[in-house]
């Protein structure tokens, strides 16, 4: 009995020693794959991350907007032959509601193609495919010493990613780019093959694909149904082409199968996608200004701004679809950095990190070698660091108070198009497009309360000096509201019919609008009292982390390092899981329809479920995606690392079969962004059987699953 109780001991502890934290390079997986095998992984390295044979990584996309094509906001997986593309909700969000008007409301009652020809295109999206990653950092480096200046240092070492970017693309269909890794002390290249036709194929009303809404946000347990359907279509010869209504379904070289088995506790899980910033190496006193400084100026802020649009969107419909999409990204950030703060307080962070920095003191001192390359890193790098402060601080008030102002934005981007170097019939064509595109979702009112309310902020925190002279004499409500009025930008009609007049405008003229002048002002501000002094305390600060990254590797040469998250393919793994997320509280790892049943409320906007969804609940009509004991399956967490970026990534079973879609993180872990807590950081995946459930039960849409490759019960 004894040896049993220390044998299960024994795998318990293996089971919870796992960190799981990490976010992996696929090309050197080979570092990790002897621990995933441990953790129950069936496939090989080259089952992952192949450039001569068929593997996953050809079955994950990132999600781009086709003008930033190495940005990737979200991820997804190929799920069928023909090109289907499975992401989150909340991804193709903003595709949905660009199709969606108040006759064809797609946002609430959700949108199925029902043939190929039904599938809507001319969307601003795009995918990605990864062809190849290698490390070049040699090339990169080639000609730097560590004592040349700075801004020799980043000229030469740009030159040397053109060159490298250019000779990586010397196919027409794809497009290179290098990124700094591990603080800049590493350069990899990845090369993309870019798909620009991706058009939406299928997504559930929002009160399935984003129930809970912001309330739920960042929240488990969660039921959230945070799926949507796009198709990637290609020209004649399979290759990326603009839309067109010539271009086909890609043909795709790989599909992920889809495993709709029930799944337990424990399971091993892999998942893989475009993470896209986390800060895991700073000092110290880096992490506390994080936590006391730059996230409380964001929460109190967007709170406000939050609190005004949903009142408006409550009290008007067409408020409402125009401001789904805007709030959602400001609350999410909003929200997110709340749970930041508290889990970085709650686990000692910053004292953590402090300990370490005594560690790393310890070990300089130790030999003259180290004491030369780092005995006053640290302390130079906190002298600089308070400087910065006060550069970011100003920055952030400013970014997040006047250039959050819609109607102020609408003016700096007309500067800058009416300063930009280009023939006038251009300009304008540029311009109406711009204005256009940006007053369809655009409400005066809504906007002339935000904006009054963040010019009050800025007012009350901003530096004197960073005041622009136009809002130092809107000195009441009364003034700036009729400057608001006056402006012609806060009349879509009056500024798009100017603009149509007039095909050659004198900025002069457009100076006399108070709108304008003030973003004028702003941005003259911005230019040379914000963000230049930032950016030279910037330089100074990569400089520091460069070189404190260093000291890291080399001090605690034992710790596998990953790098930080830079929307640059990753891979990460880990186990179902749930989690104590405070005293006395224990969550489970998966939710169920019923848990959605529970919360629905008729009442409240963000519970209310469709009665479709109701009557197949009432029935147990769930086909064949229910758990053996009757239950649906929704939500499930595990301990993967993951972060902004990651969000529809594929998460995978032992054997690379499709199980979940990453959609979020619970509250109590997104300290996860600067540091990974096993205990309480958790990434939240949606079962691929809820997705399969609706599209296929509550949707109808049974050509979608036709297409799929599932592997039942
Ligand atoms: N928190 C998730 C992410 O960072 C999901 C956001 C969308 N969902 C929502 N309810 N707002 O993007
Ligand atoms: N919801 C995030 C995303 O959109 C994922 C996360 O931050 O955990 O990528």
């Amino acid at each position: 009995m004894k040896r049993l109780i220390v044998s299960l001991l024994g795998i318990f502890v293996a089971l919870t020693i796992r960190a799981n934290e990490g976010m992996w390079l696929p090309f050197l997986l080979e570092n990790n794959i002897g621990e995933m095998s441990e953790m129950g992984l069936h496939l090989t390295a080259e089952d992952i991350y192949s450039i001569n044979q068929s593997c996953l990584k050809d079955a994950v996309v990132g999600f781009v907007d086709l003008d930033r094509p190495f940005h990737h906001f979200c991820s997804g997986s190929v799920i069928s032959a023909q090109g289907l593309v499975i992401t989150n909700h909340h991804c193709g969000l903003d595709v949905v509601q660009q199709h969606s008007s108040l006759q064809n409301d797609y946002i609430t009652n959700g949108f199925w193609a029902m043939n190929q020809s039904d599938e809507l295109g001319g969307n601003k999206i795009g995918v990605c495919f990864l062809r190849r990653m290698e490390d070049v950092t040699a090339q990169v480096l080639d000609g730097v010493n560590d004592t040349m200046p700075s801004d020799k240092r980043s000229i030469l070492i740009s030159n040397n990613i053109s060159k490298i970017e250019q000779a990586a693309s010397t196919d027409s269909t794809l497009k290179a780019h290098v990124d700094a890794f591990y603080c800049s002390n590493e350069y990899y290249l990845s090369v993309y093959e870019i798909f620009e036709d991706i058009r939406l194929v299928g997504a559930p009303p929002i009160s399935i694909g984003k129930f809970g809404g912001d309330t739920d946000n960042w929240v488990w347990p969660r039921h959230t149904g945070d799926f949507t359907i796009f198709r990637i279509y290609a020209d004649s010869l399979n290759r990326p082409a603009p839309y067109s209504i010539e271009n086909v379904p890609y043909r795709a070289s790989n599909y992920l199968k889809i495993n709709a088995k029930e799944k337990h506790e424990n399971d091993f899980v892999m998942l893989m996608g475009y993470p896209g910033t986390t800060n895991e190496y700073l000092p110290s006193f880096a992490v506390e200004a994080t936590q006391d400084v730059f996230d409380p100026i964001v929460v109190e802020i967007r709170g406000k701004s939050i609190d005004i649009i949903k009142e408006r969107m409550r009290n008007d419909q067409s408020v409402m679809i125009k401001y789904t999409s805007k709030v959602a990204s400001l609350a999410n950030a909003w929200k997110k950095l709340q749970g930041e703060r508290n889990g970085l307080k709650n686990k000692h962070v910053v004292d953590q990190k402090r300990e370490r920095e005594k560690q790393m003191l310890a070990w300089i001192a130790e030999s003259d070698e180290r004491k030369q390359l780092y005995d006053n890193l640290l302390d130079d790098y906190e002298a600089d660091y308070i400087e910065y402060v006060k550069h970011n601080r100003a920055w952030l008030l400013m970014s997040e108070t006047i250039y959050k102002s819609e109607a102020l934005t609408v003016c700096r981007k007309i500067k800058t198009l009416i300063n930009e170097n280009m023939e006038d019939s251009l300009r304008r064509a540029q311009i109406l497009d711009y204005l256009n595109e940006f007053y369809a979702d655009y409400d005066s009112e809504t906007d002339i309360s935000v904006t009054q309310m963040l010019i009050n902020e800025y007012l009350a925190n901003a530096q004197p000096e960073h005041v622009p002279a136009t809002l130092k004499k809107w000195n009441n409500t009364a003034s700036f509201a009729a400057a608001y009025h006056k402006s012609m930008f806060t009349t879509p009609s009056t500024a798009i019919s100017f603009f149509e007049k007039h095909s050659v405008v004198n900025e002069k003229t457009l100076l006399k609008d108070p709108l304008y002048k003030l973003a004028s002002e702003t941005n003259d501000i911005y230019n040379t009292k914000i963000s230049k002094p930032l950016s030279q305390i910037q330089r100074k600060n990569n400089h520091h982390q460069r070189r404190f990254m260093q000291l890291q590797r080399e001090c605690f040469a034992d710790k596998r390092f990953f790098p930080d998250a830079n929307s640059t393919f990753r891979v990460t793994y880990g186990q179902i899981r749930g989690f104590r997320p405070s005293d006395a509280v224990v969550y489970g790892p998966f939710t169920t329809l019923g848990g959605v049943m529970e919360k629905c409320d008729m009442d409240i906007y963000d519970y209310t479920v469709p009665d479709r969804l109701k009557q197949l609940f009432a029935a147990n009509d769930f086909g064949t995606y229910c758990n053996a004991d009757g239950t649906m399956p929704v939500g499930f967490i595990t301990t993967c690392h993951t972060t902004g970026g990651n969000s529809g990534s594929p998460i995978f079973d032992a054997d690379g079969n499709l199980i979940g879609l990453n959609f979020d993180r619970v509250w109590e872990g997104t300290m996860s962004d600067l540091q990974f807590d096993a205990d309480i950081c958790r990434n939240i995946g949606l079962d691929i059987r809820y997705a399969l459930f609706i599209i296929d039960k509550y949707a109808g849409a049974q050509r979608l699953i036709d297409e799929m490759e599932i592997i039942g019960n």
